[in-house]
């Protein structure tokens, strides 16, 4: 499977898909979570206490002269997976994390580090990798290459008005983008009964998950401990399990 989270800033990205990552491990998978965005988010909701896991340099070199692509590769013979293996942090549950950088890092170091990040991202073998990625807020990213590895996009959406627009302007944007994609919502901080109904009719994508307004997972988050560690019966965590399981009963067509 191959998920990213995308959404209005603040709406619960992170924090769902750093604990849709670990639970979707618990099943056996092989989960890479994928952290594109520059600020803090992940690793914490996975239960990391750093927050970043940059590629060293000695993973890549300059592409020679004459050589059709980006500037910077990983090193020759180095392989997608072998870099995983190597580099990616290693999270509860056994998910790998990786993180293309924080913006503190020296800016040509970051740019080495991202175009080898998306090259690790391409290049990984799908049927033994499922890739849970974590995007910046906003509309722009998610379209115009760094959510490209998702099958399917999980805009996650608050039952309020400005996060309802940002929603069906992904909608659209996804739409229209060259390769089909899935894109569906994910109602978060869901109060009332009918909120789920209007992010679905707000937003003309399908609800797959109703994640309710939940104090203590947002006490956890607050804390810096991942909810799955903190709060597991939480209702939170709860709904973002239910998730785990339709998208990957949809798959299969099995459930676990
Ligand atoms: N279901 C929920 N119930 C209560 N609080 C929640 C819920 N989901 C997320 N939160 C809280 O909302 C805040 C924002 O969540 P998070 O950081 O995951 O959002 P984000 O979309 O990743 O934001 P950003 O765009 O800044 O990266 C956090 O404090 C988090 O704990
Ligand atoms: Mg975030």
């Amino acid at each position: 499977m191959r998920v990213a989270f995308v959404g209005k800033g603040g709406a619960g990205k992170s924090a769902i898909a750093g604990t849709f990552a670990r639970l979707l491990a618990r099943q056996g998978h092989s989960v890479l979570a994928i952290d594109s965005d520059p600020l803090p988010g992940m690793a914490f909701s996975l239960g990391l206490d750093r927050d970043d896991a940059p590629l060293p340099d000695e993973a890549i070199e300059d592409r020679p002269d004459g050589e059709e692509g980006p500037r910077y590769r990983l090193q020759a013979g180095l392989s997608a997976a072998e870099a995983v293996e190597r580099y990616a942090a290693t999270a509860p549950d056994g998910v790998r994390f990786l993180q293309f950088g924080k913006i503190r890092t020296d800016p040509r170091a970051l740019f080495r580090s991202q175009l080898a990040f998306r090259q690790i991202i391409r290049e990984l073998p799908p049927e033994q990798w499922d890739l849970v990625g974590d995007l910046p807020g906003g509309t722009r990213q998610p379209f115009t290459g760094w959510g490209v590895y998702a099958e399917t996009y999980l805009v996650v959406v608050e039952p309020m008005a400005k996060s309802l627009l940002s929603a069906r302007r992904l909608a659209r944007l996804a739409s229209a983008a060259d390769t089909p994609v899935r894109v569906v919502a994910v109602a978060n901080k869901v109060v009332e009964p009918d909120d789920a109904e209007r992010v679905a009719s707000r937003s003309g994508l399908e609800v797959v998950a109703s994640v309710p307004f939940d104090r203590s997972f947002a006490e956890a988050e607050r804390a810096g401990k991942a909810p799955l560690d903190v709060v597991p019966e939480s209702e939170a965590v709860r709904a973002v399990a239910c998730l785990v399981e339709r998208l990957t009963h949809e798959r299969t067509g099995v459930t676990s």
